[in-house]
């Protein structure tokens, strides 16, 4: 019955990660979500707003005070300063900015440059506006000092990649930054070759910044693309609540650019889902007008996850994984084809079939990263574990794989 634009991509893999866990009772590093709640000045918010009567339809493109909050905080990150009513869109979620600015600014047959592994929900929204996706491939690093532009470590792309997707046909390129699943933060140079792209071929640059505040290395900080010399003209900022205050059900994303650029996605916003719900907006609005408290939860959220990368990094790498130390965003790729036995007999690693064994095996469960990838071949040698866990959660977890893994060793 699938619509053929969207036939192609099936369940996504954290619906069936998740049905295992649960099957099996595992721990389940595989989705992109806290174990845990969110500051409770939000919480208390959210309550006051429900009670309060805030419970009809909201203006299509945000409530008021919400987009006078989102507005204040893009002056106090960027320094610019903004109209809140013609160039901030409240969304549901980013995925939902992502589809509307697809939707919006994308004609069939117009090609849009994507960089794999990517986000799940961008190949389809590409489909779904009747784009052609040309793939630029983030590699792993090879232990050189520096790979192409990238900081030291990190994933990278080949510079002339990145100029041959380019082409008169090119509508916009979409950058993560901070990268799910790589935890590549983009720097300052492969930031201004895409920007330079952008202005020599009259593209747009979409990004998608969830991540924005979760970055663990003092030297390799977010940098928004809107703020690079001339991009503010032909840059969309995507971002939303939910992975900087631990609120990923509230679903309140929002989209920043131009006038033009509003307009585009607010022409397909108003038909998705034309507003988002009332109460959760209100209280959002109110509690990121307590800057000092955002930023005291933002700080804690930042120095938790760091400890927890670190634990889950440590232990990945004592029971033989290759560890990519992620710079930004909650999750690590671990190269699992180093542990023994980890290959097929025909020498081909397989992460699908790791990941599906995983949660009976171990009894935790993680995601194949060849999801993510237009060329699955690049992903197979690699497994996604989310680190967003209490101490708790990640403890068990790395005591689970090592029972796993002393019981694969005195089977071998
Ligand atoms: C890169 C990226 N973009 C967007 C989203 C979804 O954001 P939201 O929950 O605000 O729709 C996620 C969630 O995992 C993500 O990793």
């Amino acid at each position: 019955m699938i619509a053929q634009r969207l036939a192609p991509f099936g369940t996504t893999i954290f619906t069936e990660m998740t049905l295992l866990a649960n099957k099996h009772g595992a721990v389940n590093l595989a989705q992109g979500f806290p174990d845990f709640d969110g500051p409770s000045f939000f919480l208390d918010a959210a309550a006051e707003a429900l009670q309060g009567g805030q419970n009809q339809y909201a203006r299509m493109f945000g409530l008021p005070a919400l987009n006078r909050a989102l507005a204040d905080r893009w002056q106090r990150a960027t320094g610019a300063e903004i109209d809140p009513d013609a160039q901030v869109t409240v969304t549901s979620g980013c995925t939902e900015a992502i589809a509307a600015a697809m939707l919006g600014l994308v004609n069939p047959g117009d090609e849009v440059i994507l960089f794999e592994p990517f986000y799940d929900s961008y190949r389809a929204s590409v489909a779904m506006a009747g784009g052609v996706p040309r793939f630029v491939t983030l590699r792993e690093p090879t232990g050189a000092p520096r790979d192409g532009l990238a900081a030291p470590g990190a994933f990278w792309f080949d510079p002339d990649e990145l100029r041959r997707a380019f082409s008169d046909r090119t509508r916009l390129i979409l950058i993560n930054t901070p990268h799910n699943p790589t935890g590549k933060v983009f720097t300052r140079e492969e930031l201004t070759l895409a920007a330079d792209l952008c202005t020599r071929n009259n593209a747009i640059a979409l990004t998608d910044e969830v991540y924005e505040h979760l970055t663990y290395e003092p030297d390799q900080p977010h940098i928004r693309m809107a703020t690079l010399p001339g991009m503010a003209e032909r840059t969309l900022t995507l971002s939303s609540l939910g992975k900087t205050f631990s609120l990923t059900g509230w679903k309140i994303g929002w989209a920043i650019g131009t006038p033009d650029l509003t307009r585009a996605v607010r022409a397909a916003h108003q038909f998705l889902t034309f507003a988002t719900a009332t109460p959760l907006q209100a209280a959002a609005a109110s509690a990121l007008a307590r800057t000092d408290d955002c930023d005291h939860a933002i700080g804690s959220l930042v120095a938790d996850l760091k400890a927890a990368r670190g634990l889950l990094a440590g232990a990945l790498a004592r029971l033989g994984f290759g560890v990519h130390i992620p710079a930004g965003a909650y999750f690590i790729l671990a190269d699992f084809t180093r542990r023994p036995g980890a290959l097929r007999p025909d020498n081909v690693p397989d992460d699908a079939a790791f990941c599906r064994s995983l949660p009976a095996a171990a009894g935790v469960a993680a995601v194949p990263p060849s999801v993510f990838y237009q060329n699955r071949g690049l992903g197979a040698g690699l497994v996604r574990f989310a680190f967003c866990k209490r101490p708790a959660t990640l403890h068990e977890a790395v005591r689970r794989l090592g029972v796993w893994a002393t019981d694969r060793r005195a089977d071998q």
